[in-house]
């Protein structure tokens, strides 16, 4: 059994808090909202309490865990040996959502790191995730709520799809801000390297450092990482049941998406008789409309703003198996900004990648 918990996401419940807060300290695991997403939380420093978060998710066991703080003293707790640069970035972007890789403190168990003498650690910018945080004065070890492999939650309605029955808990403050995860960056290694684009750009973030951060193929969502560096990123992510098409251009004219995405949806509508799906921006859905019944529309937002197609990414994604789509075919945006963001979380999730 779940249970359900409901609270006001800016002003939270303290009996809610209380109840997650007791769940947790008994070794339980309880789903809750951040800023990002919604992530799936056990005591750290409980070994298994920590193993059934890995099991809930069926998450392989050398893909770590991102540790959740309110406050600098439990910064320490967690990592040792933090450099200036490190706190450089934590004045200005915490909390929020930036995840930074630092060195292991002792007592984190391996467990946690999937074995590596590295941590991540973020301060969450949600009052429910800080409250629940303070509470129990004990960092808060989490990935996002999700079956490994599924496009993350941003609402409990997503948690609740994919881990009813496997988890304790979950806190309902409705949707998350972001709709994307953090931002990680190794700022141990000279220059910084980005590990995963997220809701913070990594321009800003060079802003604040002062230096360029390097942005590894990977982070592009282009290749698998050497996992010993970038656990997590070899596996499979964020992909609805649907088979998806990314369908991108390094181009600013989009023309040449809009072209390409219309023969392919035609053909697989008319030629083999599929229900597609189409992903579209605001500025583009006029171009598909009353093409084929059996092509669907779907607009993710504004190309012009790119914070809501962020936004409104994994509900779209896990929208396309509720509509039934045979397949569904999905337009790329400029990789700047948080287009770096989205289409790190494309690549993953298309089975198919077509550049125009
Ligand atoms: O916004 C977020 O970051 C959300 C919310 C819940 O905070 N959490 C999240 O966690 O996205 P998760 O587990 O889905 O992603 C954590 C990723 C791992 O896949 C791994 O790539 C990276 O963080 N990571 C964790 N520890 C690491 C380490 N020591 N070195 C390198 N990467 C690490
Ligand atoms: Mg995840």
């Amino acid at each position: 059994m779940t249970i359900i918990l409901r609270t006001n996401p800016l002003e939270p419940d303290l009996e809610v808090i209380k109840q997650a807060a007791k769940i947790l300290l008994e070794g339980g695991v309880v789903a809750f909202p951040t800023e990002t997403v919604y992530g799936l939380g056990a005591l750290v420093f409980n070994e298994k309490a920590v193993s059934k978060v890995f099991w809930a998710k069926k998450r392989p066991p050398d893909n770590p865990l991102i540790i959740h703080i309110s406050s600098i003293s439990m910064l320490d707790e967690v990592a040792v040996d933090i450099p200036e640069e490190a706190y450089r970035l934590i004045r200005v972007l915490w909390p929020g959502p930036l995840t930074l890789i630092l060195r292991r403190h002792p007592q984190v168990p391996k467990l946690v790191t999937g074995g590596l003498d590295t941590v991540a650690v973020r301060m969450p910018a949600h009052p429910v995730a800080i409250s629940l945080i303070k509470e129990l004065g004990i960092p808060i070890a989490a990935p996002s709520a999700n079956i490994a492999g599924r496009p993350s939650p941003t609402t409990a309605e997503h948690v609740i799809r994919d881990l009813q029955g496997r988890i304790d808990a979950v806190i309902d403050a409705g949707e998350t801000i972001y709709g994307v995860e953090s931002t990680i960056i190794d700022i141990l290694s000279k220059p910084p390297v980005l590990m995963r684009p997220g809701a913070y750009p990594v321009e800003e973030i060079e802003k604040i450092l002062g230096t360029k951060i390097e942005i590894p193929d990977f982070a592009r969502g282009l290749t698998e990482a050497n996992t010993a560096l970038a656990p997590g990123v070899k596996y499979r992510h964020y992909s609805p049941e649907t088979p998806l098409i990314l369908v991108e251009s390094s181009s600013s004219d989009l023309s040449k998406i809009i072209n390409a995405v219309k023969e392919l949806s035609m053909k697989y509508a008319e030629n083999e008789n599929k229900k597609v799906c189409i992903v579209a921006s605001s500025e583009t859905i006029s171009m598909y409309e009353f093409m084929s019944m059996k092509i669907h529309v779907l607009n993710i937002g504004s190309r012009n703003n790119l914070f809501e197609i962020a936004r409104n990414l994994f509900r779209t994604l896990r929208s396309l198996d509720e509509l039934s789509c045979d397949i569904a075919i999905i337009e790329g945006v400029e990789e700047k900004g948080l287009g770096l963001t989205i289409m790190n979380r494309l690549r993953k999730a298309a089975k198919l990648k077509i550049r125009v």
